[in-house]
């Protein structure tokens, strides 16, 4: 009877390389030695080494503090206790929503010190956050001693005058949200089967009137307007004509284009409160401080709150003055303007959700899913990614993670890496509910592996069994072969689900990184973070 060498608990090498048992014990001794890497097991994270991980490693240490509340994941009061004690603009970073999303123009830090050096009077810029960010910056905002500072821009002064461009770049049309270009609204066809759970689409623009071009990675930022429906019902219930003159519009279209009818505003309840009297005061007045005296306040959109304090009548004008601005919403490009001159495509998630009896609508998300039509000019602009791009080696193999509209940029990188014949390999990770409805560009990826474009498609059926299985589920899996391509200089790249996916993904990969490149987890972790120091994990997360 022949022995086998025990094989080493450690393998760089694919489970599909053609090689003996023997000759892959000896290779991987040979490549472990190699490479310096020693033989440890792994171990689950603590909720220490969890916290360094998503604080950034190697890269935040060179932060003045770590910024340890630069992680989406945790609750605003609790972001605002570990900056306690820390320099004004530090506090204002920490009430950030943390994603660095882009979408009030800057990073989460940039945002805090261009408010904080009164370089960007508009406090309301933070879409993630929301109202307690808003709130929680216009109090640090008061701290600075600036009675006479603005605390937001009211929603009419930027109907009538858009805000100053923040640079240079801005000047140009369509490079930022200050200074939108027209973009036509081309289609939109359902990326879902039948029988869905979701609605999800494939929505392309003609950029050729504007001429605005991109790269692969960047975003697409757009400027919806409200359903009509949403904006006859709230002239109904101011009780004004759609009519009614503000600043040289009309009603009706300043709240169909010119303010947010989404979350209402502590600003509206501050109004109502000053012309309602007895309890309904009261109430109102608690509400616009972020109370919840009767346990609803998450639910009070602009109409429900119009609802809940029924036949208080504002002035039109002063209504509208304590609404919010519309504000921009960005998805990521799901094109390649190599393979799509002067296009631009999305794969946008319809948000809808019932609150009471009422149906809820995301404004972007189904003006584009619905109310759009073919040939609409649409106030959009291209947001340039800082930190999100194929490698500038074409040969560089590149991992892909995108479970749900988080495909949408890897459409875009394969479509370019297939038009520019780009030599490297690619490896994508798409998952989504169910194989037989939501498998979006199912035939285009299935083309794109004949093609040998698509070198690896893994895959991750949520609802398909009784127990959820993800992506990192499949990732872990496939582990070995994970560290073999990341051994070979691989990229990684991760988009979709800010709140949970982008952690559980991070959390795999340090496993797989533990496990089969022989590091400790503290190690692995540090790994992870050098990685991104290096541009070799980047990710974009909403
Ligand atoms: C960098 C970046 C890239 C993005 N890329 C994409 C992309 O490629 N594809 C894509 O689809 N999206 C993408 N998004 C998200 C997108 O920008 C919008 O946030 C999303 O479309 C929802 O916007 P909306 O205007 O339709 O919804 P909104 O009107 O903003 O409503 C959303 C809000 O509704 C509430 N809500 C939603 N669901 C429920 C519920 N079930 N119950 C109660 N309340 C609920 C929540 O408060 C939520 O914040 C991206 C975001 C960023 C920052
Ligand atoms: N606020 C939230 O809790 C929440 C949750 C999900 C999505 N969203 C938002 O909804 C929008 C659109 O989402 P989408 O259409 O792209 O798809 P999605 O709702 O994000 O779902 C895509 C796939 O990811 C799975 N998933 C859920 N949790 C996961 C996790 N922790 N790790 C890995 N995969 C996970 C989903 O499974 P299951 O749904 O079967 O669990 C589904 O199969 C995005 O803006 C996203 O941020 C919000």
């Amino acid at each position: 009877m022949t022995h086998h060498p025990p094989p080493p608990k450690l393998s760089l090498l694919p489970e599909t390389a053609p090689f003996t048992p023997e000759q892959r014990a000896w290779l991987d001794g040979f490549f472990i030695a190699a490479l310096g890497l020693s033989d440890s097991g792994i171990t689950a994270l603590s909720p220490q080494e969890s916290a360094a991980l998503l604080a950034g490693g190697a890269s935040a240490a060179e932060d003045d503090d770590n910024a340890p509340w630069h992680d989406q994941t945790m609750p605003l009061a609790e972001r605002l206790k570990l900056a306690d004690g820390k320099p004004l603009r530090r506090r204002m970073m920490a009430a950030m929503g943390q994603q660095d999303c882009g979408q009030c123009g800057y990073n989460c830090q940039d945002y805090a010190d261009a408010i904080f050096s009164k370089k960007e009077a508009k406090l309301n810029l933070c879409v993630p956050g929301g109202k307690g960010t808003l709130r929680t910056l216009k109090s640090l905002y008061g701290e600075m001693g600036a009675a006479a500072a603005p605390s937001i821009v009211p929603a009419t002064s930027q109907i009538a005058t858009p805000a100053a461009p923040l640079d240079a770049r801005a000047a140009a049309l369509g490079r930022s949200r200050d200074t939108p270009a027209e973009a036509v609204f081309l289609s939109r066809t359902r990326l879902n089967k039948p029988g869905s759970a979701k609605e999800t689409w494939h929505i392309e623009f003609d950029l050729t009137p504007s001429g605005l071009d991109y790269v692969v990675g960047d975003c697409f930022g757009i400027y919806p307007s409200n359903d009509p429906a949403l904006v006859a019902a709230v002239i109904a219930a101011l009780g004004a004509p759609a009519d009614f003159p503000i600043k040289g519009r009309k009603l009706r279209d300043v709240l169909g284009d010119g303010v947010a009818l989404g979350a209402a505003p502590d600003s509206l309840f501050q109004l109502f409160s000053y012309i309602t009297g007895g309890d309904r005061r009261l109430k109102a007045k608690a509400l616009a401080s972020g109370e919840d005296p009767d346990g609803d306040a998450l639910t009070l959109d602009v109409l429900a709150a119009m609802e809940k304090f029924a036949g208080v009548r504002p002035d039109p004008e002063a209504f509208i003055e304590a609404l919010e601005p519309m504000q921009p919403r960005l998805f990521s490009i799901a094109s390649s303007l190599k393979s799509n001159p002067g296009r631009v495509a999305l794969t946008v998630d319809a948000v809808r959700y019932k609150t009471g009896k009422r149906a809820r609508l995301g404004v972007a998300s189904t003006f584009l899913g619905e109310r759009a039509s073919p040939g609409d000019t649409v106030k959009a602009y291209v947001q340039r990614a800082q930190h999100f791009a194929l490698p500038e080696n074409p040969a560089t193999p590149i991992i892909m993670i995108g479970p749900g509209t988080g495909v949408a940029p890897f459409r875009a990188f394969l479509h370019e890496r297939m038009a520019t014949k780009a030599a490297g390999r690619n490896w994508l990770f798409f998952g989504h509910q169910r194989r037989d409805y939501d498998f979006f560009y199912e035939d285009e990826l299935a083309g794109m592996r004949a093609a040998g474009v698509l070198t690896r498609l893994s895959l991750a059926w949520s609802r398909d069994d009784e127990k959820k299985f993800y992506v990192q589920d499949r990732m872990r899996e496939v582990g070995r072969d994970l560290w073999a391509w990341l051994a070979d200089g691989a990229h990684v790249y991760v988009c979709g689900d800010a709140k949970h996916m982008a952690k559980d993904v991070e959390r795999a990969l340090v496993d797989i990184v533990a496990q089969f490149g022989a590091r400790k987890t503290d190690e692995a972790i540090a790994f992870i973070a050098d990685l991104k120091k290096r541009g070799r994990y980047q990710q974009d997360v909403y």
